[in-house]
């Protein structure tokens, strides 16, 4: 196996992820997080509110709705560029990217196995629904391809019900729909995605050093939540790359299991979003500034990534074959902030299950704790290594007496003794970092 299908095999078993509506066959490109996955993305996406905006001054938060004004999306571009090229084999009756399809495409009429491709056609992403009672083209909304139009639709009110002025950011996380002409790649390219969208509003004299800023800021958060930084560079977006709003544009590139991609895009979006939006709204969008009275249209840096993207880059870097005492297992080394769990209690025996229960219960209401009575000592070590706890706390029959406990670290394995009443603190400063 190799390594694509040993995540998805451990996604799967142990309740990460699933395809969506499995039961009916499933739905490409959609899936479902399990007990597992939702922890992890919620811990993903906590890191990034952390240090994108709790961590500073000049960012705040925005939950827009999914569905904007159909205008939004003229006004975008979207609905006049936002197009992949498509073709179809008229053998196999399969249709692809016409700029992705490779050597793994086979075709399954053919004698050997190649297409026969028609012209490629321009076909667009964004995925339709109607709102009202009736079913007209002027019923026609979209679901949105991208989080951050609304924050440009509600740059003012944000700017002045919170008091800020350029520079400065709105931050969005929220989920996204393109319906993308074949997904793949497991959770990497869906229809149906989740972003995390900071959009960082300057003068524009000031554009160049905030990407320089917020370029240094994103790599360095990747790496920060465990991502190996040999895994991850920079790809520069050429002339003919770069999607029709940037006047430039880096992505940042992780190496999955199939290949060097795209985790995050960082891009200067200019003035594009905010002069379309005023153009297509009759509104006025631009910024005065109270001391120069200089009157102007701000410029936006943008970082965006996806949580699913992120979520199977970190699940790449964490996953670890290794052997201990001459057995073989299998280990997720995720940093003890993205662990889904992060302290497993286990009574040596059935018979402390109620002590050991107690201890649960109280760690608890600092961190995700699970209990697990049943299966020998080291199975239960072992299922806990394969999702990533950092920290085992066993409670044995001397515990009894001596009100002390084992903690295992999950990557060295190393076993210590400590007082119950030492356990907490002990725990927050290795999890929580105080
Ligand atoms: N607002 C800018 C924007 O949406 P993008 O490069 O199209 O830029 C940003 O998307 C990020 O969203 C990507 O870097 C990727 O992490 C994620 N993303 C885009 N399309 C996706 C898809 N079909 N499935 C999963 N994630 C996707």
């Amino acid at each position: 196996m190799d390594l694509m299908e040993k995540l998805v095999s451990l996604c799967l078993r142990r309740g990460f992820i699933y395809p969506s509506s499995e039961i009916y066959g499933g739905i490409n490109g959609f899936w479902d997080y399990g007990p597992l996955g939702c922890e992890l993305r919620n811990n993903i996406k906590a890191a990034w509110w952390q240090q994108v905006v709790r961590e500073r001054e000049d960012v705040v938060g925005l939950d827009s709705s999914i569905i904007a004004h159909p205008e939004t999306w003229v006004a975008s571009g979207h609905v006049a560029n936002f197009h992949d090229p498509m073709v179809d084999c008229r053998l196999c009756k399969h249709r692809f990217r016409a700029d992705q399809i490779d050597a793994e495409d086979r075709c399954s009429e053919s004698k050997d196995g190649k297409h026969d491709l028609t012209e490629p056609r321009q076909f667009n992403l964004m995925l339709k629904t109607s709102v009202g009672a009736t079913e007209d083209a002027s019923a026609t909304a979209y679901l949105r391809a991208e989080t951050c139009q609304s924050i440009f639709l509600d740059f003012k009110r944000v700017m002045q019900s919170s008091r800020q002025r350029p520079p400065f950011g709105i931050a969005q996380v929220g989920k996204a729909f393109r319906n993308e002409i074949n997904p793949r790649n497991f959770i990497f390219r869906s229809r149906e995605f989740e972003q995390m969208e900071m959009e960082f509003f300057t003068h524009p004299k000031d554009a160049g050093r905030w990407f320089e800023e917020w370029r240094e800021l994103r790599m360095r958060w990747h790496q920060g939540i465990g991502i190996q930084p040999d895994k991850l560079r920079w790809h520069e977006h050429g002339d003919d790359e770069r999607p029709h709003y940037a006047a430039e544009a880096f992505d940042i590139e992780f190496e999955f299991p199939f290949g060097w991609r795209e985790l995050e895009g960082i891009h200067n979006r200019t003035d594009y979003d905010l002069k379309a939006h005023s153009k297509h709204s009759g509104k006025e969008l631009t910024y005065t500034d109270p001391d120069s009275k200089e009157r102007y249209t701000p410029y936006v840096i943008e970082t965006s990534v996806g949580v699913d993207r992120c979520l199977l880059a970190v699940l790449s870097s964490a996953y670890t074959e290794d052997e201990v005492g001459s057995e073989a297992r299998t280990l997720l080394r995720l940093s003890p902030a993205l662990a889904p769990v992060k302290v497993a209690v286990l009574p040596l025996s059935k018979k402390l299950s109620e002590p050991t229960r107690r201890i649960a219960v109280d760690l608890r209401r600092r961190f995700h704790t699970v209990f697990d009575a049943t299966g020998a000592i080291g199975r239960r070590y072992r299922r806990q290594d394969e999702i990533g706890t950092p920290y085992c706390v066993t409670y044995d029959f001397d515990s009894e007496q001596d009100h002390k406990v084992t903690v295992r670290e999950r990557d060295s394995t190393e076993q210590e003794r400590l007082g119950l009443d030492q356990l907490a603190a002990y725990l927050s400063e290795r999890i929580l970092g105080y």
